[in-house]
């Protein structure tokens, strides 16, 4: 039994734009992986826990990491907006090696981002490794929500034709900063951390509905449904040679009674199974949807004994149910955003495509 818990990081791209990390999911390549565990970031690994992280290398940059951005945070209370004041990059790697020179720009993301604010960017500096912006980018957000975010600051080189190239990142923990700190920061630019390919898992592909009004329970009056339609999984891990043989099992947090646990049927020899299985839980007032989760695991059913393959929660990720401190209430940003969306439009299917990742499943025994 795994007793580790992971969050993955989103490889989620950000649109059809021309920056390099718009590629989609990225291309798992164990050539690709250094293991890096002198890595020595301080910050950057805050959105990771226990999990051993390794570096992604560019694949088509053989550009070195180097060089800082020079910026100041201040978060402005009368605007209510969070101002990054990017002043200046010093010693930027140069993508046209031949002319020791890029075309350096500034970006900014607030992760994880489910209130979708977005990037911002500087405007390009031409043909410099020290480029100067003088410039702010703004977020308009409440201090509170500031408070729960890493800021990420990117360098990438803007490309006439080709893609854009990164230059590097800083990852700041917001929760820890001082805002009454204004001052200018010097902070070098750092490679590129994701998760190691093993934590690559597969994916499942479901939707969900709530039904508020149609609930047949006669023990809580006015309560309704919860449907979870798991659909299919792509790419699953296959830990056992030649193939496995996947079901998926579900639970509604935080009840881990026999009758709130479901499952699907097992298939055979397969890594992209199709379940097309809808399972229903009532009993749901509006409410509780802040406070249950709904845990759904990946197993690969063996003669002697059946194997955890990956799992996700959808729900609000608050860490608390029903004001206890849980640690399953542990919803990445993305598996929060399809809970959102589930309740924010009722009786609406709401559908997601979503990576498995390590779960340590609140009960993983087969029944
Ligand atoms: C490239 O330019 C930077 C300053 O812009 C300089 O410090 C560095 O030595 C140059 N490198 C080469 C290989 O010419
Ligand atoms: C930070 O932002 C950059 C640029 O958008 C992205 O490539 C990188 O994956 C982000 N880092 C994390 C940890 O999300
Ligand atoms: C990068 O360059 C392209 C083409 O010159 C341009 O269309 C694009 O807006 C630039 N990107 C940024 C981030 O400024
Ligand atoms: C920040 O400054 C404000 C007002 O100047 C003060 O009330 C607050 O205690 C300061 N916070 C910290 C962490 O120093
Ligand atoms: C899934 O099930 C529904 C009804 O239960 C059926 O209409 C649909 O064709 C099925 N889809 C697949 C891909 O099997």
């Amino acid at each position: 039994v795994l007793k580790v818990s992971v969050t993955v990081l989103s490889f989620k791209s950000d649109g059809g734009e021309s920056d390099s990390e718009s590629s989609g999911v990225p291309q798992w390549n164990n050539k690709q992986f250094t293991d890096l565990s002198n890595y020595s970031g301080s910050t950057s690994l805050s959105s990771v826990s226990g999990s051993v992280v390794s570096v992604y290398n560019s694949d088509y940059s053989s550009v070195d990491i180097q060089g800082g951005i020079q910026f100041s945070l201040n978060y402005v209370h009368k605007l209510r907006e969070f101002h990054i004041f990017v002043v200046q990059c010093q010693n930027l790697a140069a993508v046209d090696t031949k002319r020791n020179r890029s075309d350096p720009y500034v970006k900014s993301y607030l992760i994880p981002d489910p209130a979708n604010l977005g990037k911002r960017k500087t405007a390009v500096k031409k043909k410099t490794l020290n480029p100067t912006y003088n410039e702010i980018l703004r977020y308009r957000v409440r201090m509170e929500y500031l408070m729960s975010q890493v800021l990420n600051l990117s360098a990438w080189h803007n490309d006439t034709f080709g893609r854009n190239s990164f230059l590097g990142e800083i990852e700041l923990d917001l929760s820890s900063w001082d805002f009454n700190d204004t001052e200018w920061k010097l902070l070098p630019l750092k490679p590129r951390v994701y998760l190691q390919p093993s934590d690559f898992r597969g994916q499942l592909r479901l939707a969900i509905r709530f039904l508020p009004q149609i609930s047949h329970s006669k023990n809580i009056p006015g309560s309704g449904e919860v449907h979870i339609w798991v659909k299919d999984c792509k790419n699953l891990p296959l830990i056992r040679s030649p193939t496995i043989d996947p079901y998926v099992k579900c639970f509604v947090l935080p009840d881990i009674s026999k009758k709130s646990s479901q499952k699907t049927r097992v298939l055979k020899r397969t890594a992209n199974p199709i379940f097309n299985h809808t399972m229903v839980y009532d009993g749901f007032r509006a409410e509780d949807l802040k406070e249950a989760c709904v845990e759904l695991t990946v197993w690969d059913r063996d003669r002697l004994a059946n194997h955890l393959l990956g799992g996700l929660r959808l729900g609000m990720g608050t860490g608390k149910s029903y004001g206890v401190q849980v640690d399953w209430m542990d919803s990445t940003a993305e598996e929060v955003a399809l809970w959102r969306r589930m309740m924010e439009s009722p009786n609406e299917w709401v559908e997601g495509m979503l990576p498995l990742r390590m779960v340590t499943a609140a009960k993983n025994t087969w029944k």
